[in-house]
């Protein structure tokens, strides 16, 4: 598939030092280069990569659940700073949600987010997503006006939970 020479395409051998490295610029709370690898390993049909003349420039991170069949989780996205507003994010979201439909069982994909992360908010909201009550097992504090899991990521680290029916 193809956008303003940007070629996409699923996770292969290898990549997951590519999608470190893209962690690395664009996230604080970095994700270990051991996460891409089993990711690479175990989700490789839910992870997605956008190159610009064979350089990784962007990514969604997207896994099963294993002890819920009906969900698909959206782990993480990002796009290099340079490559932003281009629809890029858009376009490999649509293709993690297009694998996941073709997922037997799959009925929903969820995904955390910060509440100030404006961009993956406006993002999620772009194609569907709906900021949803946090399961009755988890403390919830209300940011916004919504309620959001409590210190989801460590103390401090609340997190909406968004969810978009297939
Ligand atoms: C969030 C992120 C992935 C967006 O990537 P992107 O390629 O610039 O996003 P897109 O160009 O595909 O934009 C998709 C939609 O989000 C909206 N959007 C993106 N950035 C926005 C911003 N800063 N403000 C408002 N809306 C924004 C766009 O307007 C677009 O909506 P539209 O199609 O209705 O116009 C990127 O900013 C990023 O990598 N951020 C750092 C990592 C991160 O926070 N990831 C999310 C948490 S895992």
């Amino acid at each position: 598939m193809f956008k303003e020479g940007i070629k996409y395409r699923k996770c292969d051998n290898g990549d997951f030092i590519k999608l470190h490295e893209i962690n690395q610029e664009r996230f604080i709370n970095k994700t270990s280069l051991t996460t891409f690898k089993v990711g690479e390993r175990l989700h490789r049909n839910t992870i997605f990569l956008a190159e610009d003349n064979n350089n990784a420039v962007g990514y969604v991170f997207g896994m099963g659940s294993q002890d819920n069949p009906e969900e698909g989780w959206i782990r993480q996205i990002a796009v290099l700073k340079k490559y932003e507003g281009r629809g890029i994010a858009k376009t490999l979201q649509k293709l993690c949600i297009e694998a996941f439909k073709s997922m037997r069982g799959v009925r929903y994909v969820g995904l955390s987010v910060e509440p100030g992360n404006k961009p993956a908010l406006c993002l999620y909201k772009s194609l569907g997503f709906k900021i949803v009550e946090p399961e009755q097992v988890y403390e919830t504090i209300a940011v916004n006006g919504k309620l959001a899991i409590k210190d989801y990521y460590g103390p401090g680290e609340h997190r909406f939970i968004m969810k978009k029916e297939l």
